[in-house]
């Protein structure tokens, strides 16, 4: 018998993660340096988003990588000058470190020639997949969803409920013009997880157009059905190739598309406002940095006056 974890295993091997934006909330940092690299502490966003790969049974990482943004991939290859070097000076910690991204998961490039919008982004990764893959999962590095393992759980409600399951926070109404946002209605599920069935979903709406207060927050589970409803989309919000929209296409079509509200918290990565927040949580859960920083940020909120 498969235990359902060992089920999971099976059922995900491709993650696409979309890494060709330009980084423009994040200059000048984000001139020479593709913001998926910036480190939290000392490891690089795409580096966590391969452990949570990897820690979900897929063996590929699909990045969708702009034309000038091959470092991304860089990452993840092997560095044999410098792995020899520190070898030879018995520096293992630091050997492990560089060569973990690469151990993690297999990294394969999909270049996005020019930046038509994430559901562009993410259609492009049909062409890296096996025959027999019939879901993939999407995980937006901007978005750290803690604790990790949401997909998982969107992969449990999958087997139970079929079609497509995506990752949803409940946010303040003012809030809602950032994401995308779903029309949602009770279904009749008794496992584990907050699942709601979604009825449609529409991208950046104003506050007083919102359907609701749910909205999708970087971690997809899509039925390989996606990739047929983003080659019939039209542009939508911004003018991009948005995959609410294909969503919302397979919806309106009868596929079963659910959300899981996830319990937790989540560091949005993209810009200075979440990044600094993350690097804080990240840093004062560190074994070696923690005890140092919580003195440090003692003293800094009392400089502060807070
Ligand atoms: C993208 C999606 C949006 C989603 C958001 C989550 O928007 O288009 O539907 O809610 O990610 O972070 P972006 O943040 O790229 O503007």
């Amino acid at each position: 018998m498969t235990t359902p974890s060992e089920h999971n295993r099976c059922a995900v091997k491709t993650v696409v993660v979309p890494a060709a934006g330009m980084g423009t909330r994040f200059l000048p940092a984000t001139k020479t340096v593709p913001k998926e690299l910036l480190p939290v502490v000392d490891t690089p966003g795409i580096e966590l988003i391969a452990e949570e790969a990897a820690q979900l049974g897929a063996s590929r990482l699909a990045v969708i990588t702009a034309p000038n943004k091959q470092e991304v991939l860089e990452h993840f290859k092997r560095f044999p000058h410098l792995e020899k070097t520190l070898e030879s000076r018995g520096k293992d910690e630091q050997l492990a470190k560089v060569r973990r991204a690469a151990e993690l998961i297999q990294a394969v490039a999909v270049e996005q020639p020019e930046p038509l919008g994430l559901g562009h982004a993410v259609g492009l990764a049909e062409s890296v997949l096996d025959e027999e893959e019939d879901v993939v999962a999407v995980m937006l590095p901007d978005d750290l969803v803690l604790p990790t393992g949401a997909v998982e759980k969107m992969l449990e409600v999958r087997n139970e409920l079929g079609g497509s399951v995506l990752c949803a926070f409940d946010v303040d109404e003012d809030e809602v013009v950032n994401y995308g946002v779903f029309e949602i209605e009770e279904v009749e599920y008794d496992g584990p997880h907050t699942v709601k069935r979604v009825r449609g979903m529409v991208e950046k709406p104003s506050k007083e157009a919102a359907p609701s207060t749910f909205v999708a927050t970087g971690r997809y589970l899509l039925d390989r059905a996606i990739f047929d409803a983003l080659r019939r989309i039209t542009p939508g919000a911004g003018g991009e190739l948005q995959l609410t929209d294909a969503i919302d296409l397979l919806i309106q079509e009868g596929h079963p598309v659910h959300i899981v509200v996830h319990e937790g918290k989540r560091h949005d990565l993209g810009n200075p406002g979440g990044y600094i927040p993350a690097v804080v949580d990240f840093g004062l859960a560190h074994p070696v940095y923690g005890p140092h920083l919580r003195q440090v940020l003692r003293e800094i909120l009392d400089e502060h006056g807070v």
